[in-house]
């Protein structure tokens, strides 16, 4: 990944590759879901654009945001119109109100735990109106036989975290970023993050492998 990761171009080309082609494909069938004419769009954690492009193409107003100033500046430079260096924990109703919100590349994961995203839910139920979608990707951590993994999930779970939340940092050379927690569920444990914060599972997209797509909406009240 560090050869793919040295340079943006390379790291598309190489996302590309990996996913067969199949990358642009369900950004285009995300865009052609929720994209239309007239509706906005929040991309958090849009790394180079992609899916921000696809639903600006289909007509969309997007706003992608990323804590990465280098992701913004390629998403700018590929032509998605409005771009913020910004973290999801800074994602507010200030920024306007939004149809759809995108958490595309396990970017459900930017949560970091249950407690931040019950709480983040929360803040996105405020700046969308009552037909609003999030589309949000996660990894089923439990869909594993890999006897280091479970013993890490038992872990997490005597210390009273969710069993799939990873505490990380990335070093390149001698660049070292802080710790931070990214939070893996399955389908089950998103539903019962999702539980009384207004939100909930509409649908739950994929190939029956551990990666899937969750298109959630607002409990009707
Ligand atoms: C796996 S990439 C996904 C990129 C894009 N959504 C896609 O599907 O191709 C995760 C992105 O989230 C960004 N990111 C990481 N932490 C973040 C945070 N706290 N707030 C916003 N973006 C963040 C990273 O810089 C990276 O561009």
């Amino acid at each position: 990944m560090k050869v793919l990761e040295a340079a943006p171009e390379r790291y598309d080309r190489g996302i590309r590759l990996l996913s067969r082609g199949s990358i642009d494909a369900v950004y285009e069938r995300i865009a052609q879901r929720v994209a239309s004419p007239g509706s906005k769009v929040l991309d958090i954690g849009c790394g180079t654009g992609g899916v921000s492009l696809a639903c600006a193409r289909s007509g969309a107003e997007v706003t992608g945001i990323d804590i990465s100033p280098l992701a913004i500046e390629v998403s700018k430079a590929r032509g998605v119109k409005d771009t913020r260096v910004m973290s999801i924990t800074r994602v507010s109703r200030k920024m306007g109100i939004y149809d759809t919100i995108l958490m595309m590349g396990n970017n459900f994961g930017l949560f970091s735990n249950k407690k931040r995203a019950r709480w983040m839910l929360r803040r996105f139920d405020s700046m969308t109106p009552a037909d609003s979608r999030i589309i949000a990707q996660s990894l089923d951590p439990h869909q594993t036989d890999d006897q280091d993994h479970i013993a890490y999930h038992a872990t997490n779970i005597s210390m009273g975290r969710m069993a799939g939340q990873v505490r990380i940092r990335v070093r390149y050379k001698t660049y070292i970023t802080p710790w931070f927690d990214y939070l893996m569920v399955s389908s089950q444990e998103m539903a019962e993050i999702l539980h009384g914060t207004g939100w909930q599972i509409l649908e739950i997209l994929g190939s029956g492998g551990a990666n899937y797509l969750a298109v959630i909406g607002k409990v009707k009240v």
